[in-house]
């Protein structure tokens, strides 16, 4: 089964526009980031394999021949398929995890233990594994959040810059390396609620809900405009109008009633110096992006981001467009990372 040590990573991803329009069929353009998750698969002499998660603290270790004893045919069909109860419980036992293991933990124990009994063993995935990393992904997600448009899991794979809508994707053929602040407010919030407070909203105003998700679709559209004409000929002009669309959209959002006072108080102090922030995602607290225009001061950047530190939120700068999900060797692996996968 497992031999040798197995490293994967995905980038972090942002919505750029066109969070809940995705979900009514309109364009949503996302990014991946230069921040990643990292998982480390470890085989011991002891008979033992170990499952580090640094980014959510959880290692865990399971008898490699008790895994090979198992029936896994449930897996065999080739392609994913909808998690039925019967199946997360069969995967429940064979992950062995606690009665009081939390429910986020534990998801992401038994997501990570469909993909590597799926695809065990791979030292690069072809395009056919990403598609079905994809796809298992997307089924995560409706564990998660009921009923998600697929944009997530897709960027998360694919990485780069992608146009998304229903189901179809593009990738954004030169992106540029955009700079932003990635800030999470810290408020929890429910994906699968404010989903459906959108859908709520729109059933008893359409004639006011519709232009919204319209209006959105053409932010989308435009902002996919601009990136591409940064791509070929970048001018300072371009990070302006990227500025205007982050504010409308912003606007729109909060119409949709996917706002928080946390989300304002984030788009205050960066608007205090200058700079332009959007929620990202589901909204109703979580995380927003801020973007940063070339030319900006790096103590200009060190001074915002301790402001929103200072409101109690985390905040990081980074840069759109990373890879995709991706299989590492050890030794390729950043010091940092190295000692967070040893250091639970
Ligand atoms: O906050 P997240 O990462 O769960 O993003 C949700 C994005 C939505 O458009 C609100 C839902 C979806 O499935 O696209």
């Amino acid at each position: 089964m497992l031999s040798e040590v197995l490293l994967v990573s995905a980038p972090g991803k942002v919505i750029l526009h066109g969070e809940h329009a995705v979900v009514h069929g309109k364009v949503a353009l996302a990014v991946a980031l230069n921040l990643r998750t990292f998982l480390r698969l470890q085989p011991h002499s002891n008979g033992k394999v170990d499952l580090s998660l640094p980014n959510i603290g959880i290692k865990w270790a399971w008898d490699v021949a008790r895994l090979q004893l198992l029936d896994t045919s449930f897996l065999e069909q080739g392609d994913a398929t909808t998690p039925t109860p019967e199946l997360v419980e069969k995967l429940k036992e064979v992950a062995g995890l606690p009665d009081d293991c939390a429910v986020t933990e534990s998801l992401a124990v038994l997501a990570f233990l469909y993909l590597y009994l799926s695809i065990c063993g791979k030292q690069r995935w072809t395009k056919e594994d990403l598609e079905l990393i994809n796809k298992w992904a997307f089924q995560g997600e409706r564990v998660i959040h009921g009923n998600p448009s697929g944009v997530d899991n897709a960027v998360s794979t694919w990485g780069g810059a992608l146009r998304y809508q229903q189901g179809k994707i593009s990738s954004l053929k030169r992106p540029p390396a955009l700079q932003i602040l990635l800030t999470n407010t810290k408020v929890p919030r429910n994906t699968r609620t404010l989903v459906a407070g959108v859908r709520n909203r729109l059933l008893k105003f359409p004639e006011i809900v519709a232009p919204l998700l319209t209006s959105i679709d053409a932010i989308s559209l435009e902002c996919e405009r601009v990136l591409g004409e940064m791509g070929e000929a970048p001018a300072p002009e371009q990070y302006l109008v990227l500025e205007e669309l982050i504010d409308m959209n912003q606007h729109h959002l909060n119409a949709l009633g996917v706002g928080h006072t946390s989300l304002d108080q984030l788009c205050q102090v960066t608007r205090a110096r200058g700079l332009h922030s959007k929620l990202t995602g589901a909204g109703g607290g979580g995380c927003g992006i801020t973007l940063l225009k070339p030319g900006l001061e790096q103590p200009e950047v060190e001074a915002t981001k301790q402001a929103l530190t200072s409101c109690g939120f985390d905040c990081w700068e980074t840069s759109i467009g990373a890879p995709g999900v991706s299989i590492h060797s050890a030794t390729s692996l950043d010091s940092r990372v190295q000692q967070a996968l040893d250091g639970l």
